[in-house]
């Protein structure tokens, strides 16, 4: 490899001072890592199998070592020198990310495959541009199995990605058992599959490990035909459920504060729940006698309003618990009390709106960050989609509107996985390369991004046998 070794990162990192110095592959004997960051080990070690290394732990020093510094979340930094590597973090997530890093450097490295490969010295500062660098993928329509989310949670934290939205129920599915819609343990339309509560346990133990946060998330009152299919009492009309939970009767309210408490049992580390609120429609309410009675006594002009209502008793029993709500955001003028945060995917222009009313948002517009639309022409879509090519997803840019009254609002950003059209087999063929791009919008400054460069990295990386090896995870 010609390119300085340093130059190969991916995300771009906040600040590289380049050296001439070299460190051979072949001297990386030993490595140490502090007690706090062990649990980098088992990713560390799979690298130095997979390039065919042999070293070996040791108590300290080593020619690679990573201590605990008193960096912000998320941040590393590592200094390549002609006697070895010297990395530290401040938390597990920026431990992770160092090792990334590492790694990536030495697929770049080693790309001839000869003795006497090196790594380039620099050192280098690393910090994330955003606090919330999330990934949703949808469960309910297409199933993924258990261990293929454990897969895909490492490939996040290899693109540097800390937190996971995952959503959990739609109108084609409920894919978590659940004690509190007992009902609702079965099968799913296009696929089966649910997870057991065994399941969700052992997949936030990997998260936290990772220093991911999960976001879970039940959508309701709408995407909810196959709840109401199941408890046909709680919809406008039993004989015709439809999608939409019913507003106006009290069993509603009480049925779904049973289940938003079991799941915040079931995610004790989730700091934020999702509360869903995408895409109902009115025309069940306006029919039903209950809601219609319900508008009237809260004196609401319109279901739309019924429905803010409704949503807003729901984020108050997520706040009650101790937890942030969030809620998919809407272009119908409804509001929240500025605790709730709001998840912008509509309209690039929904943060003006909402910014005066004080909510945070997370920003993950639809016509650059859903991963479910096409790449290019040659794949399948629907008549929903849009073209989202790699360079299309790199070009975006959460502070897309730069007042700062709007951008002191968005706390991060948010790429997408809906599967009505995605089977699990092709999740990582939807991903890449796109994920890359991604993970660099949400990690690096605007300045040091170029997507000429970028595209040059990208494609060193995918030679040397790193994007095959993230997918292998
Ligand atoms: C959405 O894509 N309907 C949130
Ligand atoms: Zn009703």
């Amino acid at each position: 490899m010609s390119a300085h070794t340093a130059l190969i990162l991916l995300p771009v990192p906040a600040e590289i001072k380049l050296t001439d110095e070299k460190f051979p592959v072949k001297n990386l004997t030993g490595y140490s890592i502090a007690e706090e960051f062990h649990a980098v080990i088992p990713e560390l070690e799979r690298v130095f199998r997979t390039l065919r290394m042999e070293v070996a732990a040791e108590s300290s020093g080593g020619a690679f070592s990573l201590s605990k510094s008193d960096l912000p979340a998320g941040a590393w930094q590592m200094d390549i020198t002609a006697d070895g590597i010297t990395a530290a973090a401040g938390d597990i997530t920026g431990a992770f990310y160092a090792v990334g890093a590492l790694t990536q450097m030495l697929f770049a490295a080693t790309i001839s495959g000869l003795p006497g490969d090196a790594l380039d010295g620099a050192e280098i500062f690393d910090k994330p541009r955003f606090a919330v660098r999330s990934f949703h993928l949808d469960c309910a329509r297409h199933f993924q199995e258990k261990e293929f989310i454990k897969r895909f949670l490492h490939l996040l934290s290899a693109c540097r990605i800390n937190t996971f939205h995952w959503h959990l129920t739609d109108g084609q599915g409920w894919r978590y058992q659940s004690k509190a819609a007992d009902r609702m343990n079965g099968k799913g339309e296009l696929t089966d599959g649910q997870y057991t509560q065994e399941d969700i346990r052992q997949i936030n133990a990997l998260a936290k490990t990772l220093g991911i946060t999960i976001i879970p998330e039940v959508d309701v009152p709408g995407h909810s035909r196959r709840l109401l299919a199941n408890y046909p009492e709680l919809a406008c009309d039993p004989d015709d459920p439809g999608n939409e939970i019913c507003l106006g009767k009290p069993e509603s309210m009480q049925f779904l504060q049973a289940v938003f408490g079991e799941l915040m049992e079931l995610f004790p580390d989730s700091p934020v729940i999702h509360i869903g609120g995408d895409e109902a429609a009115t025309a069940h309410w306006e029919k039903c006698p209950h809601c219609r009675k319900a508008m009237e006594e809260k004196k609401c002009a319109n279901m739309r309003e019924l429905e803010n209502l409704f949503m807003v008793e729901l984020s108050r029993f997520i706040t009650a618990g101790g937890r942030t709500p969030i809620i998919w955001g809407t272009c119908s003028g409804q509001t929240y009390p500025d605790d709730t945060m709001i998840q912008v995917w509509l309209d690039i222009r929904e943060p003006l709106k909402i910014a005066p009313n004080g909510n945070k948002m997370i920003y993950s517009v639809h016509s650059s960050l859903y991963f479910d639309y096409p790449a290019n022409l040659s794949e399948p879509w629907e008549t929903w989609m849009f073209e989202l090519s790699e360079k299309g997803v790199y070009m975006t840019d959460p502070y897309i509107i730069w007042q700062d009254k709007v951008k002191d609002h968005i706390i991060g950003t948010e790429a997408c996985l809906w599967t009505e059209t995605i089977p699990q087999h092709r999740v990582f063929a939807k991903l890449f390369p796109r994920i890359l791009a991604y993970s660099e919008c949400a990690w690096s400054l605007p300045e040091k991004k170029s997507f000429q460069n970028f595209s040059a990295r990208r494609e060193l990386l995918e030679a040397a046998g790193f994007t095959d090896y993230l997918k292998q995870n």
